[in-house]
């Protein structure tokens, strides 16, 4: 597995305030998209490209174009979903599927409670989104899931991750082609499996309390 955590201080600025409990939910949700904007530039300089060649006005120029199947993301319901457009504005032609998972709060497992991917995903490059990445337990299900449906490497983004969860995540893959891309690897899990410091709860703080 390899794990890239961001070294920006553009990045560790926006996580700053996305960290304060004082920050809105407007600012939250707005500062995710451009977090994810800047953590997907690292995410993709992997993506699948071939050779094409263009007319320019002058002359014809040799460049690159994104592979077909193209890139599959996938935002983890609910808190996920508010870094989709973060995401799309730098891939617009990657497909999108969705993923519903939720951690029950007692036992720490999670639950997938809805589904909405392409039947096959073989040889398909798969790009995760889920801020947080706490016991690892939601990303490894999902990763699971994706690799059951044949797809061949994912990448997740998170904006935090515990050490503990991100351990977790690295045995629970060993042998397959996971990428990690973080914005911070924090200190460590609270006895509630909460990341500390992290930034409480993202779903709550990006769309209220359900
Ligand atoms: C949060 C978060 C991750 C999961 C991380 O989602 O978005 O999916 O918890 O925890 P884990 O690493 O211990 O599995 P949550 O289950 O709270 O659902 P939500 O997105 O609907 O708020
Ligand atoms: N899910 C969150 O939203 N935050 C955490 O710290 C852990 C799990």
């Amino acid at each position: 597995m390899r794990v890239h955590v961001a070294d920006h201080p553009l990045i560790t600025h926006k996580l700053t305030v996305l960290r304060d409990k004082n920050t809105s939910s407007p600012t939250f949700r707005s500062l995710t998209e451009e977090l994810v904007t800047l953590l997907a530039y690292e995410a993709t300089r992997d993506v699948r490209v071939e050779s094409v060649i263009v007319q320019t006005p002058v002359a014809t120029a040799e460049g690159l174009a994104i592979s077909s199947p193209r890139p599959l993301v996938v935002p983890i319901l609910r808190a996920g979903l508010g870094m989709l457009e973060g995401m799309v504005k730098l891939i617009p032609t990657a497909e999108v599927g969705f993923l519903g998972m939720v951690r029950n709060e007692e036992t720490l497992q999670p639950d997938i409670y809805a589904e909405r991917l392409p039947d096959d995903l073989s040889n398909r490059q798969c790009f995760v989104l889920d801020p947080m990445l706490a016991t690892g337990g939601s990303l490894i299900a999902a990763i699971n899931y994706l690799f059951e449906r044949g797809a061949v490497d994912v990448t997740a983004i998170c904006l935090i991750a515990s050490p503990e969860g991100l351990a977790a995540v690295e045995r629970a893959t060993e042998g397959r082609n996971v990428h990690i891309v973080l914005g911070a690897l924090d200190d460590r899990l609270n006895e509630v499996g909460y990341i500390v410091p992290g930034l409480g709860d993202a779903g709550d703080r990006l769309y209220g309390t359900v």
